[in-house]
């Protein structure tokens, strides 16, 4: 399995462009370098910047110097190209060089005492960029706090203030649209139980608990995002939607781990080592949604932001690791039930189904995580909406292909137990083995 590169490529996982209206406070801070926030503009963008309690510590710098303290804007291609400079002596500040934005120094403050200033710059030139701040005066400490707020401004008359980025703004429009498929999918999930009622067991209901969760979850997703979009700032909706993924993600998880073992259609109980898999996965699960609500908050350039991130990627990558063990079990109690109750044919077919599963989970796992990472650091930043959308059709596809293998069903060879049914399986698999010579 390539669980180990998984992890690898996890590790290494991109920032991806939020833009929300930010604050941040910086306190006695002599960092020669701060990120704040990274931005994909088009043609109409504008930084807002709002600095208040201002405040310089150190020798009293030469108002001169100041030009070498200040905020800057700097594509990720500019970035290695003032690296470079750094490196090669050909200037010692990112803000001496032509390849970065200057935005505002601090030689332009009215008077050395000042302790607030607001700033706008309008941005025209299309592209993803990273607001920096940076002090190349090694002895100066500076505090402040900074509202930043980076948006483009709507075509048309309106000039209506867009604060998602360029690669976002269609995102609200798109889980919304998922949201509708879920609940169609959930609507005919409640017709077939209800058409199929004498055949239901526990876990189909559990099933679309987990269909209806996810529809929430999209519907707050949509609605959280579109509330970012006109207004810069999440209010509420990123709480129902946290509490919503929370319940989706453990629900998910429990869910391939109870299909997994076969509960309530091959075994009415669980094992002990399953039930520590769930045991496992669960708490799991609540970690990992802490260290996504803290990674959405904060930011990529919060402090703790990569610790979280590496929280988050290694009790991700357990947990699919972990829910794959039942499956496999249960793939190997078949195996050798095939060779010992005399029900081979039956047997045989659950195994196939339970091998199908087992491929499809991981397969899941696989494109969810690494193809949907692999996908973002490729495309374009106008476009990082195709990865989410691609992520969203395969756990879309991994919804139907479970609701589908696992219908309840009269004679559904897979839930078969007694002799009837071993030999309407015996039969159909000889059909089966008919139709495909
Ligand atoms: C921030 O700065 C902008 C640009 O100068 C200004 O229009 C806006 O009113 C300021 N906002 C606050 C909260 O001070």
């Amino acid at each position: 399995m390539a669980l180990p590169l998984i992890f690898l490529v996890l590790l290494s996982a991109a920032s991806v462009a939020v833009g929300e209206i930010r604050y941040s406070e910086i306190r006695s801070d002599d960092r020669s370098i701060i990120p704040f926030d990274e931005f994909g503009f088009t043609h109409r963008g504008q930084l807002e910047l709002n600095v208040t309690q201002l405040s310089l510590s150190g020798p009293a710098p030469d108002p001169s110097t100041l030009s070498k303290v200040g905020f800057f804007l700097c594509t990720r291609d500019a970035w290695i190209h003032v690296l470079q400079q750094i490196e090669d002596s050909e200037i010692n500040c990112a803000l001496g060089s032509d390849a970065v934005q200057k935005v505002f120094t601090f030689d332009h403050l009215p008077n050395p005492t000042t302790s607030e200033f607001n700033f706008l710059y309008p941005e025209t030139d299309a592209n993803q960029y990273t607001l920096v701040f940076a002090n190349c005066l090694p002895q100066l400490k500076v505090s402040m706090n900074v509202r930043s707020a980076m948006y483009n401004l709507e075509g048309g008359k309106s000039n209506r203030r867009d604060y998602l980025s360029i690669g976002k703004t269609v995102l609200p429009r798109v889980y919304f649209l998922l949201s509708l498929i879920y609940f169609v999918l959930a609507a005919v999930w409640i017709n077939i139980l209800y058409k199929k009622r004498l055949t239901v067991f526990r876990i189909h209901f559990f099933m679309l608990a987990v269909v209806l969760l996810k529809t929430l979850n999209l519907l707050c997703e949509a609605e959280d995002k579109s509330y970012i979009k006109r207004t810069g700032s999440a209010h509420g909706w990123d709480v129902l939607f946290y509490i919503f993924s929370f319940l989706k993600g453990i629900t998910l998880f429990s869910l391939i781990v109870l299909i997994g073992t076969g509960w309530s259609f091959l075994k009415p109980y669980l094992q002990d080592k399953e039930k520590k898999v769930l045991m496992i996965v669960i708490p799991l699960q609540v970690v990992a949604n802490i260290a996504q609500v803290v990674i959405d908050e904060t930011g990529p350039y919060g402090q703790d932001w990569v610790t979280w991130k590496q929280v988050f990627l290694l009790v991700d990558v357990v947990c699919c690791c972990a829910v794959l063990f039942p499956i496999v079990w249960s793939i190997k109690n078949l195996r050798e039930a095939a060779r010992t109750d005399g029900k081979a044919a039956v047997n045989l077919m659950k195994l196939t189904l339970f091998r199908q599963y087992y491929i499809v989970v991981i397969c899941y796992i696989y494109f969810t995580r690494v193809v949907v990472y692999a996908l973002e650091t490729i495309t374009s930043y106008k476009y990082l909406w195709t990865s989410i959308v691609a992520g969203e059709l395969a756990t879309l596809a991994f919804y139907v292909f479970t609701g589908y293998k696992f219908k309840p069903e009269a004679h559904n060879p897979y839930f078969a137990i007694d002799d009837d049914e071993e030999e309407a399986a015996a039969e159909q698999l000889k059909l089966e083995d008919e139709f495909e010579l």
